[in-house]
């Protein structure tokens, strides 16, 4: 008769299709007047070596059906995923994951800030440039060798280009605008050259154009020193160096150190950014008088800012799309 009782328990449990279901075959057998309890009820009016044999039998089969009921309540559970109705709710909960700012836009924000505090105004300039605000306006004209400095991704219409340099703002501003003025333009810039752990195709660049009657040399380092101490900290090394650009005269590049061995005399070098002061052919181009006014214009890279930022020794890692890079930041 058990045997019976265990066939027909087990068989409900197995066909169980939800928890509620299972539930109602827990009460039909375990109830105050479940088919189980019954029995065991019964236990007491039988004589004792019977009870002995039966109780046994009937405790083990009680064991074996709580079980099975378990067994398959498990199946229902939240991983079981097939009762929509169960809900656990000591099951700690899932945080919806947050999106947040790639470490370029972080170092963009900041330096936007720093400068921002100094007086300069954020604008914002076209990705397609056409040939004469990406060169000839800036003094460099067709034929000229100087446009090789910069290999350039053509468009199909052979005058327009994808910027190689946010230098194109100066001059599109500058038409625009009268002088004083204090301008820092962000931008994606592209460039058809091979890639390596400081280079990539396109990358970006922060301009800055400072322009008034009496703007110097020394305004230029004022204000990038300024920037590079509130940037990285006052620790910070950099370095000046002689350079060449058809726009600017005189025209310099700046490194940052990265690290240095004091003893073992290992420099190591980033640069960071090119700059000088403006080119009178620049201030002709845009309709200014170069008797009248100076300038100093630099263009820094935001990459490399991050890179020595953050110690990062690969620039590509920042358009890898790789996840596990980015959930450092
Ligand atoms: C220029 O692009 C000039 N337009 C900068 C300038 C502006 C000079 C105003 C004078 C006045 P250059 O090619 O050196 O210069 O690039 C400037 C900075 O952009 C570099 O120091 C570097 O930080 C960044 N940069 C240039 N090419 C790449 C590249 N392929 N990948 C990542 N960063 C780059």
């Amino acid at each position: 008769m058990l045997n019976q009782l265990k066939q027909k328990a087990i068989k409900e449990i197995e066909q169980a299709k939800d928890l509620k279901n299972l539930e109602g075959i827990y009460r039909n057998y375990f109830g105050r007047q479940g088919e189980l309890t019954n029995v065991l009820r019964s236990l007491k009016d039988l004589p004792a070596k019977e009870r002995k044999e039966k109780g046994k039998l009937a405790n083990q089969l009680k064991q074996d059906l709580e079980e099975a009921i378990k067994a398959k309540s498990k199946k229902f559970s939240v991983k079981g995923g097939q009762d929509k109705e169960w809900i656990d709710v000591t099951v700690p909960g899932i945080l919806p994951s947050e999106g947040h700012l790639h470490p370029i836009s972080l170092v963009q924000q900041q330096l936007e800030e720093i400068f921002q505090s100094m007086g300069f105004s954020v604008v914002d300039g076209p990705e397609i440039e056409n040939e004469y605000y990406n060169f000839d306006a800036l003094n460099i004209p067709k034929n000229h060798p100087a446009r090789d400095l910069w290999d350039t991704f053509w468009l199909k219409d052979i005058s327009l280009l994808l910027r190689t340099h946010t230098s194109p703002m100066q001059a599109r501003y500058m038409e625009k605008h009268k002088p004083p003025l204090r301008i820092i333009v962000p931008g994606r810039c592209f460039r058809h050259e091979a890639t390596d752990a400081s280079h990539d195709v396109q990358f970006y660049q922060v301009e800055g154009l400072m322009v008034g009657q009496n703007v110097s040399l020394t305004n230029f380092k004022g204000v990038i020193e300024e920037f590079l101490k509130r940037f990285f900290g006052s620790g910070v090394k950099m370095r000046l160096r002689p350079s060449h650009f058809p726009f600017t005269e005189p025209s310099f590049e700046v490194d940052i150190l990265k690290t240095q061995k004091a003893k073992g005399k290992t420099q190591n070098w980033l640069e960071i950014m090119g700059a000088g002061m403006v080119h009178p052919n620049v201030f002709k181009a845009v309709g200014y008088t170069p008797d009248k006014w100076q300038g100093f214009a630099f263009g820094v890279g935001l990459d490399r800012l991050a890179m020595l930022k953050y110690q990062i020794d690969d620039i590509r890692l920042f358009y890898s799309g790789d996840l596990r890079f980015l959930k450092q930041f």
